[in-house]
């Protein structure tokens, strides 16, 4: 379980404000970098170091430089994620009542930040800008968070080229940690550490939306297609995050205010007909084949990447090409709605299985090509996506190395999923009948044989040996023993 942040320490002058512990959302721990809090109540038992819960540990912020992708430097307060560090002590109902019950129920330890840096301590200067939010909500949030654009200050036009958990070797490692953290925080509330996200096999080909079922997570309204019938406890959510104009001209940050309901139209975009169909199950199979994890510019434009593919910026097997959605991406914007828009997909709860499925296939590509952290580039990639940068805005800080590991071995998690199998190539066939032919000669040799012989064992000739039948074979008279010849 993750503690209310026991421990906070600076290790350089700007602070770096996402989510933060509830118990360190203070002015002067907010000034000074610092945040402390005792567990025992006593003076001098900071992190409850009196007891071996916790301590004051100094984190590595690695500064190996990024790639050109991003072309600000100090503007962003994402860019120095690093800078604190919290220590971390010790780590049935049914998927939508549970996921219903995260959305209502207030997050126990982290609160959300609603303003950036300049604005955080408020128009009193000592009122730190920071709100409640509720377990899902955090997890949407966060979300958001990583792909907001960079605000460039008053008049600019924001920068959104490039963001901290997509189109990048983090992508894969972000939305790992993403769902862990969703899942631990669901087994605390639930007080049950068994608790597993469950995931949706997106790869059925078609354009139906098998989950979307009143009883899974949300047929269609009757009366409007971009709706959630209202059979599901889903028509009841409302999203967060979604007046992202209103971030982009305030230069604000999304706050815990729900707005509208959930948008969703599956195959519904006509406009643009390769998003109305799923992925296919030999997608999956072709990005599994791809021998290379990542691949310079470590972008949305790598080519034979399997993270690339994964996403879905490349063809299935692996060829970057700007106009295909593939994968994960296409099954985003198959659900035409807020599940399809980057800023708000968490709003919608498919994106939890969509996701989980997602990374799947990732550990089933670890295991099968067992890679090694060597793989995941250590520099140069885009701004958060290097191999040790802390991912944001996670708490306490991970880096994506962290995350880059088998998840059965290291993780304490595994999927089961049933892989297709891959349909047979034209080689493969032609081999395979040329093998079978070969052994039905054997095979139906061997049962005229053993049949000969069956039947001379129940004629007087029962005791002749084997070598007498040889030599029989070539006897002329013998009319079985032609018969059986001409039908091999
Ligand atoms: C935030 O949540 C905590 C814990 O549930 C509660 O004690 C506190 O009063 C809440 N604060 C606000 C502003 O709602
Ligand atoms: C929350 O965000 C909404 C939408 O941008 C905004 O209208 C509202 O003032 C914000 N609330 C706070 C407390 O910042
Ligand atoms: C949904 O599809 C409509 C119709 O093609 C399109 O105009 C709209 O932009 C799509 N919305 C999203 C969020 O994908």
């Amino acid at each position: 379980m993750w503690i209310a942040g026991f421990l906070v320490v600076t290790l350089s002058s700007t602070l770096t404000l996402a989510q933060f512990p509830r118990v360190c959302v203070t002015a002067e721990g907010l000034r000074s970098g610092q945040c402390c809090p005792s567990l025992t109540g006593l003076a001098g038992d900071e992190c409850g170091s009196s007891i071996g819960r916790g301590q004051c540990v100094s984190i590595a912020a690695d500064t190996r430089r990024h790639g050109p992708q991003y072309p600000y430097a100090g503007r962003d307060d994402r860019e120095s994620e690093e800078e604190y560090h919290a220590d971390e002590h010790s780590r049935e109902a049914g998927i939508c009542e549970t996921l219903d019950q995260a959305k209502r129920t207030v997050h126990p330890d982290l609160v959300i930040c609603t303003r950036r840096y300049q604005e955080v301590f408020g128009p009193d200067g000592n009122t730190p800008q920071f709100e409640n939010v509720t377990i899902y909500n955090y997890f949407v949030w966060s979300h958001y968070y990583s792909v907001s654009k960079t605000y460039l200050g008053p008049g600019q036009t924001s920068f959104g080229g490039v963001d901290f958990s997509h189109e990048g070797p983090g992508f894969v490692t972000w939305h790992r940690f993403h769902l862990l953290q969703l899942e631990r925080d669901i087994q605390d509330m639930l007080r049950d550490p068994t608790f597993a996200l469950p995931y949706w096999n997106f790869a059925i080909g078609g354009s139906e939306c098998d989950i979307c079922t009143d009883d899974l997570l949300g047929a269609r309204s009757a009366f409007d297609r971009n709706s959630i019938s209202s059979n599901s406890v889903f028509s009841q959510w409302r999203v967060i995050c979604e007046r992202v104009d209103d971030y982009d001209t305030l230069g604000t940050i999304c706050n815990s205010t729900e707005t509208s309901p959930i948008r969703r139209n599956p195959a519904g975009n006509v406009a643009r007909p390769m998003v109305q169909k799923l992925p296919e199950p030999k997608d999956v199979l072709d990005c599994l084949e791809l021998n290379t994890f990542d691949t310079p510019p470590y972008y949305s434009t790598s080519s034979e990447s399997f993270r690339n593919t994964i996403e879905g910026y490349s063809a299935p097997h692996g060829t970057y090409d700007p106009v295909i959605r593939s994968l994960h991406n296409l099954a985003h914007l198959f659900l035409n709605g807020t599940g399809g828009q980057t800023h708000l997909s968490p709003n919608d709860p498919i994106f939890v299985l969509l996701h989980t499925f997602t990374d799947a296939v990732f550990d089933e590509w670890l295991r099968r090509h067992q890679p090694g952290q060597i793989v995941y580039p250590e520099e140069n990639a885009p701004i958060g996506h290097n191999r040790r940068f802390n991912m944001v805005p996670f708490w306490p800080p991970v880096t994506n190395a962290e995350m880059f590991v088998s998840a059965p071995e290291s993780l304490g998690y595994s999927y089961e999923v049933q892989w297709p199998n891959r349909p047979f190539t034209l080689s493969e066939i032609i081999t395979i009948a040329i093998v079978s032919a070969v052994l039905l000669v054997v095979v139906v040799g061997a049962v005229v044989a053993c049949a000969m012989r069956d039947r001379s064992y129940r004629t007087a000739d029962a005791l002749e040996p084997l070598l007498g039948e040889t030599y029989r074979r070539y006897s002329e008279d013998d009319r079985r023993l032609a018969k059986s010849q001409s039908v091999v």
